[in-house]
This record gives C-alpha cells, structure tokens and sequence, in this order.
C-alpha cells in the first residue's frame, strides 16, 4: 500500500500530529490537504516539543516532499513565521511544495471572523479560532477567493486585493471596525509572495506522479470528524472536511490512490469551542485528564472540555472515512482512574440510537448509554507491546475496537515517538 492517510475521528486534537510525525519515516511525500492554521499538531523528539500549524509533520525529514495542497487556506504570514521558527531551531533542510491552486488567507478574514462570531448571539457561537478560516473558504464559494498563483503574480494579487477590500471595507465600516487598506496589505504581502514563491508548483501533478511512481505519501487530515463541514455537528464544526473522502479532491489525486485510512482517536474525548458533546463531564477525574493530558489547544490556548470516549462517534466517523485501522492515543493519562467509561449508544427521548443526529436540537437532547470498566493504576508510559499492558488496559483497548469495529493499528503511551507501539504497519 503506498497511501495512507491520517484523519481525526473525534473533534480534533488527537495526536494525528505524532501519528504524522511517526509514520512520515516511510513517507516520500507528507501532504495537508485542508484547514489552514487553525490546525496544531504537536510533535516531540529529541526531548524537543514543536507546535506546527501548517506546514505538514513531516517537515523534520530532509528527504519528505512536505505539500500543502489544494484544500487548503494559506495564511503566507503564519507560514513564513512557521518556517522561520523552524529555521531558528535548526531545521533548514527540507522539501516544501504549496499548490498553485490553494487559497490565501488575508488579514480582512481574520478580521471578519471575529465580526461574524460578534454578530452571533452567545449560543450560537461556534468558538472559532479566530484566524480567518471560515471567510477565506466563503471566498473560495463566492468565487472571490485569492489563490496561491494569484498571490504570485503580484498585479493580479493588488488587483484582487484592491476589488475584495472594496467590497470588505463597506461591511467593516457598517459595523464600525478598521477599515483595512489596500496599500498596507498589498507592501507588507508582496514580500511573503516573492518568498513562497520558490515553493509553489501544480501539487496535483506532482502528488499523482509520485503515486503512479509507487512512492509512498502519507495524507494528514487537520482537525477530526466531527468538525467535517457535511459531516460534523453542524453548525458547530468548522469549514472543511477533514475526511479520508476529502482526500482526492482536496489534493487533486485520483479517488483510486487511497489505501490505508488510520483513524485517529484518544483513549477518551475532548472538544475546543462550542457545541454539545455527548460524553462531557466535569469532575475531580476530567480536571486529572486535563492536566496529565496537557489538555489546552495548541493554537488558542483555551482548556479543551473533556468526556468519555464516545463509540457512537468512533462508528459514524469509521463510515464516512472508511478507517482501516484505529490508533487510540494518550492511553497513559487515564492511568490511575478506578473506573473507566465507554459510550456504547445515545438515549434521544426514550429511545436508544446508534447514530449522530443531524439536528443540533436532537443531538443536544442525546444521553449517553455507557458500560464501565475497571481500570488500571500501573504507569504504562514505558510499555513497548500490547502484552506488556496491564490486562485491564488490554481489556479497555479490545472494547475500543471491538465497539468501533476498527482493528487496533497503534497506540501511544507518551509524547514522545518511542512511546508508540505498533500492531499493523499502514505502509506495507
Ligand atoms: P475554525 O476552524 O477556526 O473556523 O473553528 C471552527 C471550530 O473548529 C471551533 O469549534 C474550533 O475550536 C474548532 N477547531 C478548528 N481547528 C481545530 C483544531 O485543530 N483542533 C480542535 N478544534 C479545532
């Protein structure tokens, strides 16, 4: 199998990133192929802890083609800070290659982000992250958007720069915000143009080549499932579709190159921002989740809200991605804790489902139906086989599967890449 691809299958935040990082050994090519930097994806090596956002996590492979393809929102700022901090740190050496046909992300998306989400009332916020995602795919629909080689052609950047800001500005004025000017962005961008500008090729092309060559690429989905644009929990998801279905169009390969699809969920559940969540609860033990889980986003900062986890979602996300195989992350941080809860099913007004309702208004009524399980107090963080886990956590992670009815492919007992163990290898 020479393509794998990595996705969320919970509300982001898995540890896709570590999974990346790990797995990118065999990759030729490490591709993100929607979001922007909305994204973190924290890897750790070395002792060293990076926080990416987008450029891919592959990055710190000389050898690895790092793609930023089509589905994505460029914001050119955060990516040359990202690529400068990368450099600080000693990481020069690598391959990086933007599509042409990606969007840009423009400081009047970030501006309108927040007005949108001020316009809201407070239950209908979504909690975005605040960095102009949301905006710059409504561009792309509304057939405004800036692409990559737009951006490059600096006369067809000011011109469509000029037209957008015209059109923003009287928006922005109504609603008594900075007027932003086309100067000003236009002197400051052009020079993030001209250094992108060594990158930027048809990643399409590049990417079906490789595969028709029969090297490996590895497929890293930003954010979870149940963010996915169709479908998450909408409207509280955020403005793509981090699904393995996402895949060819979002990078302009052929449907028939996907192999393996790794799913990627925590030994529990957390969630950013709004909207309801099944299995939240909040106690002494989601308090200890949190803080030996070093669960605060890595993009915001804000707490991440904890639960159980939840297999009714691990189910729905299996169907729309097609996962092949689970790798279940963080399972050392539930250490500890008596007794362990799995969401089996939801109760909605009496009647038991086995499903993720559309209707928001449904979906809040959902109570969870769990089975418990005892746990384990053993430190696993050195752990290197599944047989060397203590039975219960064994036991916890065979209900996982079983439940999800995904075969258990890796799982993870620290930050670190030598705490992952490995039960089937994606690249074969
Ligand atoms: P946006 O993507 O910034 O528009 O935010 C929409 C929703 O997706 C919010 O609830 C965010 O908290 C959530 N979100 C976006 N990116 C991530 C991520 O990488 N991890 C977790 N949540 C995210």
């Amino acid at each position: 199998m020479n393509s794998v691809v990595v996705v969320g299958t919970q509300w982001g935040d898995e540890g896709k990133g570590k999974i990346t990082d790990f797995l990118a050994k065999e990759a030729d090519a490490v591709v993100r192929f929607q979001g922007g930097n909305n994204a973190g994806h924290t890897i750790v090596f070395d002792d060293k802890k990076y926080a990416l956002h987008l450029v891919p996590s592959g990055i710190f492979r000389k050898d690895t083609v790092n793609v930023l393809a089509n589905g994505m929102v460029i914001n050119p700022k955060a990516l040359i800070e990202e690529l400068e901090m990368l450099k600080s740190r000693g990481i020069n050496d690598f391959k990086l290659a933007i599509s042409d046909r990606a969007h840009i992300v423009l400081p009047y998306h970030v501006q309108l982000d927040g007005l949108f989400e001020d316009l809201k009332k407070d239950n209908k916020k979504v909690g975005t992250t605040n960095k102009g995602i949301g905006p710059a795919y409504n561009d792309k629909s509304s057939r405004i958007g800036i692409r990559v080689c737009d951006f490059i052609d600096l006369d067809v950047f000011k011109d469509k720069l000029q037209d957008n800001l015209e059109y923003y500005n009287k928006l922005f004025k109504l609603f008594g915000k900075p007027l932003i000017e086309t100067a000003d962005v236009y002197n400051e961008y052009k020079e993030y143009s001209n250094l992108i500008k060594q990158y930027v090729k048809d990643t399409g092309l590049l990417l079906n080549n490789m595969l028709e060559e029969g090297k490996k690429v590895l497929f890293e989905g930003a954010q979870g499932a149940l963010l996915c644009l169709d479908h998450g929990t909408y409207p509280f998801v955020t403005s793509s579709s981090p699904t393995a279905a996402s895949v060819p169009l979002s990078t302009g390969i052929s449907p028939k190159y996907i192999n393996e699809i790794l799913g990627v969920t925590k030994a529990y559940s957390t969630r950013v921002g709004s909207g309801y969540f099944v299995t939240e609860f909040e106690d002494d033990v989601a308090e200890n989740i949190r803080d030996v889980g070093h669960e605060y986003g890595t993009t915001t900062g804000r707490p991440r809200r904890i639960g159980w986890i939840d297999t009714v979602v691990l189910r729905h996300t299996r169907r729309i991605s097609g996962i092949t195989g689970l790798s279940v992350m963080l399972l050392d941080v539930l250490s500890g804790i008596d007794t362990l809860k799995i969401c089996v099913a939801y109760k909605l007004e009496g009647e038991i489902i086995d499903y993720v309702p559309a209707s928001i208004s449904d979906f809040e009524r959902c109570e969870p139906i769990y089975i418990e399980l005892e746990g384990w107090n053993e430190d696993i963080t050195t752990t290197t086989s599944f047989s060397d886990l203590p039975v219960n956590a064994q036991q916890y992670l065979n209900k996982i599967s079983e439940l999800s009815n995904i075969d258990l492919a890796m799982f993870s007992v620290g930050p670190d890449r030598k705490q992952t163990v490995v039960l089937k290898n994606m690249f074969k």
